[in-house]
C-alpha cells in the first residue's frame, strides 16, 4: 500500500470531515457613449424575448457586482441573448448607437473585467449554454460560450473524456470567461494552457460581424491564427458565442498526496523530482502556506490534515491509466522525498472522497479568504528563487496590519499573493503599501502582474511592467482594428 511507505510521526491517512467597495478608483465615464433610453429597451426587446432583457433593478443588481464584492457597476440593463444571431444584431445596434458593452459569463472573474465600470449594458452569456457535438474519435467537443465549465465535465467524464481545464470555480465559471481569460488552473501543468487546447472559436465582432474560426482541427497553418487574438483578450475585441477544444481520455487512475515542508526551498527541490520521477503523470503541483490553511480552518468543515504545523503544505495529483505502473512511480517519487528529509509528514488519497478533501483544502482558500474582509490579491508569474521572496517581504510590512498569505500553482511558477483586513471597504492607505511595489519586484524579476487572472479594469495602468511600450502601442493598434469605436469592454485591459 503506498500510504504505509510514508514514514512520519504523525500521518493521517486523509482529513476527517467534521465537522464597497470605496477606495476603487474609477477612470470618468467617456461622454461619448450614449445613454440607454426606452426606444433601445424596446428594440432589444423586439430581438429577444422579453424574459432576455432585464431592467428591473432587483434583476439588474447581481450582474453589477462582481464575485469579491470588490468592483461595482451601474448598468439599468442586461441582455441574455440565445443565439449568435442575437449577439449579432445588439453589437450591430449598440455600435451604431454608440453604446457600450460588458460581456459576462459566470462573473467569477477576479481582476473586475466582467462588470461594468459605469452603465455599459451586460451581455450575459448565460442563455447560450448548449453542448453542440462531441467527436470520440479526436475527442473534440464544440459548445456554446455560455456553457458552464462543470456541465462539460459532466457531460464528458461518461464518454470517458475530461476537460483539460479545470479550477475552484468550475461550478460557475463558463467555457467563453474561461478562453476569454485564458484561464490557467490546476490542469495546466499536465494539459497546457488554452491557447493549445482551444482548436477553433466563433465570435462576434463589435460591428456586428460573425467571425467563423470554429475550427476542429488539430492542424491549420492557413494564416494568421486569428482565434488565438480572442484567447486571453477579456471581451475587448470580440464577444465569444461557441468554441471548439481538445478533450483528453479521462485517467483511470488518480493518487492525490498533501505532504508538508518546513522551508521554501524543500519545496523547490520536491518539485524538481517530481516532474523527473513522475513525469507524465503528474498533473497538479500546487502549493499553500500555513496562514492558508489556518484561513481554511476558520471558515470550512475541514480538520487540520496533520498534527504538526508546518510553513508548507503542498498538494500532488498523478493521473494515468495503469494503476500498478503508478503506484510504483509514485512509491519510488515517495521513498526518494523521504529519504532525503524533503517531507515532515505526508498522507495520500487514492478513493474519490478522499481526493475530494484534499482538494478541498486547496480549492476553498478564495472562498475562505473572502469571508476574511476585504482581499488584496495579486496573481503573479515568478522565477523560482524569488517565487516565495515577495511573500515574507510583503509578510513584514504588513505586521500586526493584515494577514498576508501565498498559494498557488507552484508547478507553473504561479504565485496568488493575496493580503487580506478584516474590514470593507478596501483602503487606500493598504493598497499604497502594496503597489506599485510588488508590480515593480515582479518586473524586476521579468515575471508577469498576471499570471492566469488577466488585467481586466484591475490592472490596465500597471500594464506595462509586464509589456513593452511597443507591445502596448501594437495592442491598441489591433483593438482599434477590431472595435474602432470601443464599445466592447471599456476602460478594461489597455491603459488610456
Ligand atoms: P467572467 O468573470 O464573467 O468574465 C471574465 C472576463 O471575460 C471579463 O472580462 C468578461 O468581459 C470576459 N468574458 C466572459 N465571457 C465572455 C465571452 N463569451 N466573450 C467575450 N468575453 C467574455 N482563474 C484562473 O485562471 N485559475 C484559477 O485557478 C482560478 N480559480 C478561481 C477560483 C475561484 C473560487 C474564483 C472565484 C475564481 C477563480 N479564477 C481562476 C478566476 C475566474 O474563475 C476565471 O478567470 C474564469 O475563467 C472566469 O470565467 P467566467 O465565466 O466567470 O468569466
Ligand atoms: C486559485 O488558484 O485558487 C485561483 O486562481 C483563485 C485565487 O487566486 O484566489
Ligand atoms: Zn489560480
Amino acid at each position: 500500500m503506498l500510504t504505509n511507505i510514508i514514514k512520519n510521526n504523525n500521518l493521517k491517512k486523509c482529513f476527517r470531515q467534521v465537522k464597497n467597495y470605496s477606495t476603487i478608483i474609477k477612470p470618468e465615464r467617456d461622454s461619448k457613449y450614449a445613454t440607454i433610453n426606452n426606444q433601445d429597451i424596446n428594440y432589444f426587446q423586439n430581438i429577444l424575448d422579453k424574459h432576455s432583457v432585464l431592467t428591473d433593478p432587483s434583476d439588474v443588481e447581481g450582474f453589477n457586482q462582481d464575485w469579491m464584492k470588490k468592483y461595482k457597476g451601474t448598468s439599468s440593463l442586461v441582455l441574455k441573448p440565445k443565439t449568435t444571431e442575437q449577439v449579432s444584431e445588439i453589437l450591430k445596434y449598440c455600435n451604431n448607437r454608440k453604446i457600450a458593452v460588458v460581456p459576462q459569463g459566470g462573473n467569477t472573474g477576479l481582476v473586475g473585467g466582467s462588470v461594468p465600470v459605469h452603465d455599459e449594458i451586460i451581455l450575459s452569456l448565460a442563455n447560450m449554454n448548449k453542448i453542440e457535438g462531441f467527436d470520440p474519435i479526436t475527442g473534440v467537443v464544440t459548445c456554446q460560450s455560455g456553457t458552464v465549465l462543470e456541465n462539460i465535465e459532466s457531460y464528458l467524464s461518461p464518454l470517458g473524456y475530461t476537460v483539460p481545464i479545470d479550477l475552484g470555480a468550475k461550478g460557475s465559471c463558463q467555457i467563453g470567461g474561461n478562453v476569454s481569460t485564458n484561464a490557467g488552473g490546476i490542469r495546466l501543468l499536465r494539459y497546457g494552457g488554452l491557447h493549445g487546447n482551444i482548436l477553433g472559436i466563433e465570435a462576434v465582432l463589435a460591428d456586428g460581424s460573425i467571425i467563423d474560426c470554429l475550427s476542429t482541427l488539430r492542424k491549420d497553418n492557413t494564416g494568421y491564427d486569428l482565434k488565438q487574438l480572442f484567447i486571453g483578450s477579456e471581451g475587448t475585441l470580440g464577444v465569444i458565442t461557441k468554441v471548439s477544444m481538445i478533450t483528453p481520455p479521462k485517467p483511470t487512475s488518480v493518487n492525490v498526496g498533501l505532504f508538508t515542508c518546513d522551508s521554501f526551498d524543500k519545496v523547490k527541490t520536491i518539485l524538481t523530482r517530481a516532474k523527473s520521477q513522475l513525469g507524465d503523470i503528474l498533473s497538479a503541483f500546487e502549493f499553500m502556506d500555513r496562514p492558508c490553511i489556518d484561513v481554511v480552518l476558520a471558515h470550512q468543515q475541514v480538520q487540520d490534515p496533520f498534527d504538526n504545523k508546518q510553513p508548507f503544505y503542498i498538494l500532488i495529483e498523478t493521473s494515468g491509466f495503469n494503476e500498478t505502473h503508478d503506484s510504483e512511480k509514485l512509491n519510488d517519487f515517495l521513498e526518494s522525498i523521504m529519504n532525503d528529509d524533503l517531507i515532515v509528514d505526508g498522507s495520500l488519497a487514492t478513493d474519490t472522497k478522499n481526493i475530494s478533501a484534499f482538494w478541498k483544502l486547496r480549492e476553498s482558500i478564495t472562498e475562505s479568504l473572502g469571508k476574511e474582509g476585504a482581499v488584496y490579491k495579486y496573481d503573479l508569474s515568478l522565477p523560482m528563487d524569488q517565487f516565495y521572496s515577495i511573500v515574507e517581504i510583503m509578510r513584514n510590512k504588513f505586521e500586526g496590519k493584515a494577514n498576508v498569505v501565498g498559494f498557488g500553482h507552484v508547478g507553473d511558477g504561479n504565485l496568488h499573493l493575496n493580503i487580506s483586513t478584516p474590514k470593507k471597504p478596501y483602503q487606500k492607505e493598504i493598497f499604497d503599501m502594496i503597489e506599485p511595489f510588488v508590480y515593480e519586484y515582479t518586473s524586476s524579476h521579468r515575471g508577469s502582474i498576471s499570471a492566469e487572472h488577466g488585467i481586466g479594469s484591475m490592472k490596465p495602468n500597471h500594464l506595462h511592467y509586464s509589456k513593452s511600450s511597443n507591445s502596448i502601442h501594437l495592442m491598441k493598434s489591433i483593438k482599434n482594428t477590431m472595435d474602432p469605436n470601443n464599445i466592447l469592454n471599456p476602460y478594461k485591459v489597455l491603459p488610456n
